[in-house]
């Protein structure tokens, strides 16, 4: 491990364990995760089911579709896993939780231990997440299968902020969501592609009005494209 790095550790408390790393396996988070930059231990929900691995889940109360994961089943889970360490964010990954944003992400990197419980879309009982006081965060306003898709965006976006991941924390400088902007359009060679230019300014190698037209394009953009944002 180089010494500049810190060690970030996850536990997944998942139906599907099997699921993972799966994407996070693959480019500079893969990398990082080989070189043991973040450690990734995954927990499988239905070890802690009371009554053999069928009865994690059961019928919800007041009728209505699909199952839900009982309370009994995350929290013997939760014990396990939260007596090895004593600091840490407990997140649940639902639909229903707060929007996350790259605000969050880096307020995320900064924890040293992330829990992640990913439910099933029908969810789990309300009495676990209360008793937990767990945080819940969502991806988007649409609603995924379970919580390991959101779990493994969460995580890729955590992991390339962490230090001695991404190459120069110049790139990180000038990304989307910087400063509340969108990011620059990007170019390379060829110059002319299908007739259509790269901006002369950028071809002229003065970084200072280069610089100055990055920065214009990003207000336009994010205006025309994200007033949200920009407002901001
Ligand atoms: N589980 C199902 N849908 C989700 C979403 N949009 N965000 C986080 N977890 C989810």
């Amino acid at each position: 491990m180089k010494s500049t790095t810190k060690h970030w550790s996850v536990h997944i408390l998942t139906l599907f364990p099997e699921m993972f790393p799966g994407p996070l396996n693959f480019s500079l988070v893969g990398k990082a995760l080989k070189e043991k930059i973040w450690s990734l231990n995954l927990v499988n929900l239905r070890d802690f089911a009371e009554n053999g691995p069928k009865s994690v889940d059961d019928k919800p109360y007041g009728g209505g579709p699909g199952m839900i994961i009982k309370s009994e089943v995350i929290d013997n889970a939760l014990k396990k896993v939260t007596k090895k360490i004593k600091q840490y964010s407990l997140i649940y990954l639902t639909p229903k939780g707060k929007k996350i944003n790259q605000k969050k992400i880096k307020e995320l990197v900064k924890k040293d231990n992330l829990i992640l419980l990913c439910g099933k879309y029908e969810g789990i009982d309300q009495r676990v997440i209360e008793n937990w006081s767990m945080e819940e965060l969502s991806i988007g306003d649409f609603v995924l299968s379970g919580g390991e898709i959101a779990a493994m965006s969460l995580l890729d976006s955590c992991i390339r902020l962490l230090p001695g991941v991404v190459g120069s924390s110049e790139t990180l400088k000038h990304e989307t969501f910087e400063n509340n902007l969108l990011e620059y359009p990007q170019y390379t060679k060829p110059s002319n592609w299908k007739g259509r230019k790269v901006p002369d300014i950028l071809l002229s190698g003065n970084h200072q009005k280069i610089e100055e037209w990055r920065k214009k394009k990003s207000f336009e953009i994010t205006k025309l494209k994200r007033p949200d944002l920009f407002k901001k």
